[in-house]
């Protein structure tokens, strides 16, 4: 890692301006052919073109030039579980079935500090490597996980959110917390991590058949006590499991509404999936201001149905939603493959996801999402310098093709189509190198 300090990147730059659900394309996206980012103490300094900026420049800020390449903000994962990393891809037959059969039996390492510890070096570096400077992270039940988790971020540098897995229920015994545990071992964690340099936390109740009323009063009460922590969880996945959930509570209009009554649907909760949801779930988080995180390559591998973007950003309500890997669900931690898959599930849905649309939903969406705006998700200044440069001659396919692209707009098709971890040169977070190809 070098140090953070001053520095500055030259290269073409994107970054989003407004919203391309909202606004054209052309409107929506900033393009600057060839810019330079000043970055200092972390932060980007200025952003503009660079036969403007240069001779503006102090003489011993070193710049690095990427030419051939596009530097875009740090992608955003809004949604995974690091602790499945062990498990990734493994053969499942629907999502309660590989529950059992995977997740829960892979998380039961993670009483082990050392198997957290060491879990989180792998994912984060695979993290970088992929050009994803921030994610909404699930540990296990064990608090270790967690420590283990933001401990590791911290070294890095990195602007991550994570929490501790609620579970008083309907799960392995030696994965079982209790509504008092939780809370006494969630309240140790945000004292310790939450506004910790980077580091947010996140209450996290696994989801509505995992936890006791008594469970998801206490993550309430959490999220009262505390305000700016996150809570995220699972919603509406698969129709088995919304069943699931409306036969343990049978009291409640819906799944979101076990949520909502027990104060868990807020402007900082981060619902995974929404997979199935009605136009009156989609008012509600609407009204909430609360996020949707969508795992396309998560709900195919597992068939758990085809996410409705269109639903989710109708004009007149749009909610706030970032795509995430939901790894081990999700088959990949690349936001070119979830961006891919995004792409193809909206198809299957009926809706044309463009290129601009999908970059916006893993970069300034997913910041606005998380409600980072202005902290992360934009090459601009003032945000923190969470910079992704890509290689566009990582291939030979990609060196062939991108010059015969005709728009911008198509330059980020073939990406998401055609790129992958090859196509990420460097990542930066915080202004640091953090990754190199
Ligand atoms: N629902 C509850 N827990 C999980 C999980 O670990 N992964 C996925 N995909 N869905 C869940
Ligand atoms: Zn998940």
């Amino acid at each position: 890692m070098t140090p953070a300090g001053s520095l500055a990147l030259r290269g073409a730059a994107l970054s989003f301006v407004a919203d391309p659900f909202l606004v054209p394309t052309e409107e929506a996206l900033h393009y600057e052919t060839d810019a330079l980012i000043v970055v200092r103490d972390g932060r980007i300094e200025a952003c503009g073109a660079a036969a403007a900026l240069l001779p503006t420049l102090p003489a011993d800020v070193a710049v690095t030039r990427y030419r051939n390449a596009l530097l875009l903000p740090g992608f955003v994962d809004a949604h995974v579980h690091f602790a499945q990393l062990p498990i990734i891809a493994a053969f499942g037959k629907s999502l309660l079935d590989w529950l059992e059969h995977y997740a829960f039996v892979a998380e039961q390492r993670f009483a082990d500090p050392g198997v957290a510890a060491a879990t989180a070096e792998v994912f984060l570096d695979e993290c970088l490597r992929q050009g994803v400077t921030t994610a909404a992270v699930y540990g296990t039940v064990h608090p270790q996980s967690v420590e283990a988790f933001f401990a590791a971020a911290e070294r890095r540098g990195l602007r991550m959110i994570a929490g501790k897995v609620l579970m008083d229920r309907n799960a392995p015994a030696a994965l079982l917390d209790t509504a008092q545990s939780a809370y006494d071992a969630s309240k140790a964690l945000i004292a310790r991590w939450h506004g910790r340099g980077r580091l947010a936390y996140a209450v996290t109740p696994r989801f509505a058949p995992t936890s006791s009323p008594a469970q998801l009063a206490a993550a309430g009460a959490l999220l009262q006590e505390h305000p700016g922590t996150y809570l995220q969880t699972h919603l509406a996945e698969t129709p088995d499991e919304i069943a699931w959930v409306a036969r343990l509570y049978p009291d409640a209009r819906d799944y979101l509404d076990v949520y909502a009554r027990h104060g868990l649907l807020t402007r900082r909760s981060i619902f995974g999936h929404g997979v199935h949801l009605a136009e009156d779930d989609w008012r509600r988080l609407y009204d909430a201001g609360a996020a949707v995180a969508h795992c396309p390559t998560s709900n195919n591998f597992l068939g758990s149905g085809h996410f409705r973007i269109a639903d989710a950003k109708r004009a007149a309500r749009p909610v706030r939603v970032a795509l995430a890997t939901d790894v081990g669900g999700g088959s990949t931690l690349s936001m070119f493959a979830t961006m891919n898959e995004a792409y193809k599930v909206a198809r299957h849905a009926g809706f044309a996801l463009s290129p601009a649309q999908a970059f916006w939903l893993a970069t300034r969406g997913a910041a606005q999402a998380l409600d980072l705006d202005g902290t992360i998700g934009a090459l601009a200044p003032g945000n923190e310098a969470d910079i992704v440069v890509l290689d566009l001659a990582a291939t030979p396919l990609l060196a062939w093709r991108l010059p015969l692209c005709a728009s911008l707009e198509d330059v980020l098709g073939v990406l998401i189509m055609l790129g992958d971890d090859r196509a990420v040169a460097a990542t930066y977070a915080g202004g640091r190198l953090v990754h190199r190809r």
